[in-house]
C-alpha cells in the first residue's frame, strides 16, 4: 500500500458517472469513521487546478506530447501537495482520474507513445493501490455522450473514433493489471454502483 492510507482511483470514459460514484464512496467510508480525501485529476491542488484551466481550453492549441507533460506537472503537484502527505497521515484518497488517464486519452487516443507516459509514471513513483475502471455498455456510453453539451472542453470535442480508441486503451490497461484494476458496470443507479465499489473494496484490500 501506498503509506498508511489506502490510495483509491476511478478511471473510465465521459460520463460514467465518476464523480458521483467517487462522492459516494467517499460519505460511506467517512460514515465508517475513516477520514476520507476526495480530490480529482487534473487539479486538486491551487497550481494543479490552474493547468487544469489550460488544458482544458480548446481555445488554446497544445501538442499531445505538451498535454501529456502539463498533465504530469499537474500530478506531480497533486501528489507532493496533498496526495502524499494524506497517506502519510493514513487517510483514504479517493481520487476521480489519475495517471491511467493519461495513458487512455494521451497515449492511446492522441499517440502519444505509452513509454513516454511510462517514463513519466516512473518519474512520478506513486501507484494506486486500487483503480476502479467504471464502464458503460457502448449503447449507452454513446447516448450520455450525446445527451451531454458537447464540445465545451478541448477532450469533450473529440470525435467518437478517440473515444473508441480511450475506451480500448482502459481495458487493455484493465487486463494488463488485474491485480490493481476493478472493473464496475456503471449503468445501473448512482446508489448501486456505489454498493458495488464498497463490496469490492471490502473484496480486495478488506477496508
Ligand atoms: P473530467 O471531465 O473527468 O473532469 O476530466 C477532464 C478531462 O481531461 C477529461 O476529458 C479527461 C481528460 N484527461 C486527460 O486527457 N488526461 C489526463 O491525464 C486526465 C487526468 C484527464
Amino acid at each position: 500500500m501506498a503509506g498508511a492510507g489506502l490510495f483509491i482511483t476511478l478511471e473510465g470514459g465521459e460520463g460514467a458517472g465518476k464523480s458521483t460514484a467517487a462522492a459516494g464512496l467517499a460519505a460511506a467510508l467517512r460514515t465508517e469513521g475513516r477520514e476520507v480525501v476526495l480530490t480529482r485529476e487534473p487539479g486538486g491542488t491551487k497550481g494543479a487546478e490552474a493547468i487544469r484551466a489550460l488544458l482544458l481550453n480548446q481555445d488554446i492549441p497544445l501538442d499531445p506530447l505538451a498535454q501529456t507533460m502539463l498533465h504530469f506537472a499537474a500530478r506531480m503537484d497533486h501528489v507532493a501537495a496533498l496526495i502524499r502527505p494524506a497517506l502519510a497521515r493514513g487517510a483514504v484518497v479517493i481520487c476521480d482520474r489519475f495517471y491511467d488517464s493519461t495513458m487512455a486519452y494521451q497515449s492511446y487516443g492522441q499517440g502519444v507513445p505509452l513509454a513516454d507516459v511510462r517514463a513519466l509514471i516512473s518519474l512520478l513513483g506513486l501507484k494506486p493501490d486500487v483503480t476502479f475502471l467504471l464502464e458503460l455498455p457502448e449503447v449507452e456510453a454513446k447516448r450520455r455522450l450525446t445527451a451531454r453539451a458537447s464540445g465545451t472542453d478541448r477532450y469533450e470535442e473529440m470525435d467518437e473514433a478517440f473515444f473508441t480508441r480511450v475506451r480500448d486503451g482502459f481495458r487493455a490497461m484493465a487486463a494488463a493489471e488485474p491485480a490493481r484494476f476493478i472493473k464496475i458496470d456503471a449503468s445501473p443507479a448512482p446508489e448501486a454502483v456505489v454498493a458495488s465499489l464498497r463490496q469490492a473494496l471490502r473484496e480486495r484490500v478488506g477496508c
